[in-house]
């Protein structure tokens, strides 16, 4: 789809006009400048009542005097003043519903004017652009019969606010990572094993010359100690890849990187202590942390971002097996901590403790990690609050600012000693799992123990990185929390307290940030 940023006459002719009107007959400012040009035609509408300013409803309008417009879309905004992020989410989800079941090709957009608190022109465009993006998603690969074409081709922002453009260019990048994200995470674990995050990882590299691949396999992670990752992976006949992508593009090529790591398990049935039945399936979205690493990097790819950042797709799959790893074991780790195992289930910890290890030799500027880590998690915060657990206030904070600017929430759970003696085995260093209370932040303390070398922040998106029921998929957006929309926040540490203010800026604020530094 292409997206434009023009300030456009609203005589002038467009398959539809999108304009705005808020609750109690109050209008947005293009609603009164069409019914100027149309000399009172949309406000006499109003006042007998036929368009309605409710969050969720649209009139569509035909022929309207004056106008060469075939179509306006009179799209309700609430109250006015008290727009809120969700509800102008809800209204551009209406809105692409509207144009998407009319066949309409090309648009004109003018809820540029509305007014959402706390938020500018540029978060609107950026905003709209994603959510757009977003709406339009289908996945129907295996599908015999495939969803109708989409014709919608063009939207035009009703703005020559020089801004708009970068914000249109930002989102696109940002959309292309969500999408690569969510297809990814919904393929069939049949096709997207641990080989095939590898291949995609390969086929990622290709697009830019910024970006090159390692692949680890068993033989080498097992010369490299990485034993807690081996054993997960033991039971299953899919062997374990780990992809590691590196972005290359900081003006200083030898500047520390960012690492992302991501929760590869492209199934978890939990092992020798098998999960119930019910919902299993739902265990091939086990891999949206390294789908979530993967979006990033094709986004920052995408924006050429001037950044040296690293991500790690952990892929394996955690089967029952004759040869599978069992309640009672030890493990020897990278690091040489030994692990008991207790649950087989808690296997994200066991590769990712590995995969955690091994980025040591990056010499990180900084780590965070991915992973759909715990069913805890998402008793805690539900569906809505990726969890936060970092050993580093800095960077929490920053994350939480990033999560709040771009609506993928994120909430910080504490991390203080008393969690790691949970941890306690009568055998090994660690049990692999903290007994029953705060197992989220018992699993980010498992972690804690692996990642003293560096600052680190640890993302749980169990709850957030897909859909259940009638809709079920991956969100891509909460998958996507360090990821994509946060690609160009969390670098702010490199530079300096940046401001984080202003999303918009952020791409050439961190050019120039690196440039100085
Ligand atoms: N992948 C799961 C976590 C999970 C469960 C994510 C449900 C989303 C929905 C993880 O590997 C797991 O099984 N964790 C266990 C840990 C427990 C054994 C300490 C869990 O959460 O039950
Ligand atoms: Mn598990
Ligand atoms: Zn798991």
């Amino acid at each position: 789809m292409k997206y434009q940023a023009n300030s456009t006459a609203l005589s002038q002719s467009t398959d539809c006009l999108i304009i705005g009107i808020y609750e109690n007959n109050e209008f947005t400012k293009s609603f009164n400048e069409i019914d100027q040009i149309t000399k009172g035609y949309l406000s006499q509408l109003a006042q007998s009542q036929d368009l309605s300013g409710k969050i969720g409803q649209a009139t569509l309008l035909h022929s309207l005097p004056n106008l060469a417009a075939k179509r306006v879309l009179v799209a309700g905004c609430g109250k006015k003043g008290e727009t809120t992020e969700r509800q102008f989410k809800q209204i551009i989800q209406r809105v692409t519903q509207t144009l998407k079941e009319l066949n309409i090709q090309q648009a004109i957009n003018n809820l540029t004017d509305v007014e959402i608190k706390d938020r500018d022109l540029f978060w609107n465009v950026r905003f709209t652009v994603e959510t757009i993006e977003h709406s339009l998603y289908q996945f129907d690969e295996f599908k015999s019969k495939k969803a109708d074409a989409i014709s919608l081709q063009e939207i035009v922002f009703n703005t020559d606010d020089a801004q708009a453009q970068q914000a249109i260019a930002e989102a696109q990048a940002i959309a292309s990572g969500v999408k690569a994200a969510r297809n990814i995470a919904n393929m069939p674990p049949n096709i997207c094993t641990p080989a095939y995050l590898a291949e995609q990882a390969k086929n990622l590299a290709e697009t830019s010359t910024a970006l090159s691949l390692d692949v680890i396999n068993e033989e080498e992670m097992s010369k490299l100690g990485m034993n807690a990752y081996l054993a997960v992976s033991r039971g299953s006949q899919n062997p374990a890849y780990m992809s590691i992508l590196h972005f290359n593009n900081a003006p200083d090529k030898n500047a520390k990187p960012i690492v992302l790591v991501g929760k590869g398990l492209t199934f978890d049935a939990g092992g020798i202590s098998l999960k119930p039945a019910a919902d299993m399936d739902e265990m091939k979205y086990d891999m949206c942390g390294a789908a979530s690493v993967f979006g990033t990097m094709k986004a920052i790819a995408e924006l050429n971002l001037p950044l040296n950042v690293i991500g790690v797709l952990a892929g394996c799959e955690n089967l029952p097996d004759g040869n599978a790893y069992r309640p009672g074991d030890i493990l020897t780790t990278m690091n040489g901590l030994t692990v008991e195992v207790l649950n087989t289930d808690a296997e994200g910890r066991l590769v990712l403790c590995d995969a955690l290890t091994y980025v040591e030799r990056f010499e990180p500027q900084y780590v965070i990690d991915v992973a759909t880590l715990t069913g805890a998690c998402v008793v805690a915060l539900g569906q809505h609050n990726s969890g936060l657990v970092s050993t580093d206030d800095a960077l929490a904070e920053q994350l939480l600012q990033a999560a709040q600017q771009t609506t993928d929430k994120a909430w910080r759970l504490p991390l203080s000693e008393e969690y790691q003696e949970q941890l306690k085995s009568p055998f090994a260093d660690l049990a692999n799992i903290g007994g029953r209370w705060g197992g989220a932040i018992t699993a980010g303390a498992f972690l804690s123990n692996f990642t003293k070398k560096y600052t680190w922040a640890h993302l749980d998106i169990a709850g957030t990185a897909w859909l259940q029921g009638a809709n079920k998929g991956a969100t891509g957006e909460n998958a996507i929390i360090t990821s994509v929309k946060k690609a160009n926040i969390i670098v702010a540490p490199v530079s300096i307290t940046m401001p984080n203010s202003m999303m918009g800026e952020v791409t050439s604020k961190v050019s120039e940030a690196v440039v100085e530094s």
